[in-house]
């Protein structure tokens, strides 16, 4: 029987299939509208993410939450919005290979709750994981891949825009190309 988001967050909040679970404070599961057209994926959640149990809430997230804004896009309307790991890396570590590959389970199983048309890898991370492994941001990011049956795109990491705000300008254009293509195809948005 398939789960509900609800039912599946409950079991997510319990998993201890790699070590992240013994630094959390919260399972960052994921938030967003439950059927939504597009999906976001980050990295992991950070101090802010883990001290709330949601996820992109600290500066990164009002960042992102700018750029969707610009686009007519939010959390609260019409995307859903998760990470590669649900649970915090230490002192933000990138997630390790094997992290990633137990969490990415339960992403699949929110992948086949949601049912996204779009997903946007939200940095290197979640593109080298989800799009492909030799993914680079700034040779590919804002371009449109089919993979079964769902197109995907990788953009700036807004914590590297922070860093490097010269790629702000790149990244804007990125989530543009996302709303043309929303509106090609007629989304739910
Ligand atoms: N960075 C991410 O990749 N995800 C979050 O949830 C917060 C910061």
């Amino acid at each position: 029987m398939k789960m509900t988001l609800d039912e599946l967050k409950e079991k997510c909040a319990d998993c201890t299939k790699c070590g992240l679970c013994e630094g959390r404070t919260n399972v960052v599961f994921g938030y967003g509208k439950p059927d939504a057209d597009i999906m976001l994926i980050g990295e992991g959640p950070g101090e802010n993410e883990d001290l709330q149990g949601m996820p992109f809430v600290g500066r990164s997230g009002q960042l992102l939450d700018k750029f969707l804004a610009a686009i007519d896009l939010s959390r609260d309307k019409n995307v859903y919005i998760a990470n590669m790991v649900k649970c915090r890396p230490p002192k933000n570590r990138d997630p390790k290979p094997e992290e990633q590959e137990v969490c990415i389970e339960w992403l699949r199983e929110q992948f086949k709750v949601i049912r996204p048309k779009i997903i946007v890898c939200v940095g290197r991370i979640s593109a080298q994981k989800l799009i492909s492994p030799d993914f680079r941001v700034t040779k590919e990011h804002g371009i449109f891949v089919e993979k079964n049956g769902v197109l995907m795109m990788g953009t700036f990491h807004p914590a590297a825009i922070l860093r490097n705000p010269n790629n702000k300008e790149l990244a804007f254009q990125d989530w543009l190309a996302l709303r043309e293509k929303a509106k090609e195809m007629n989304l739910d948005i």
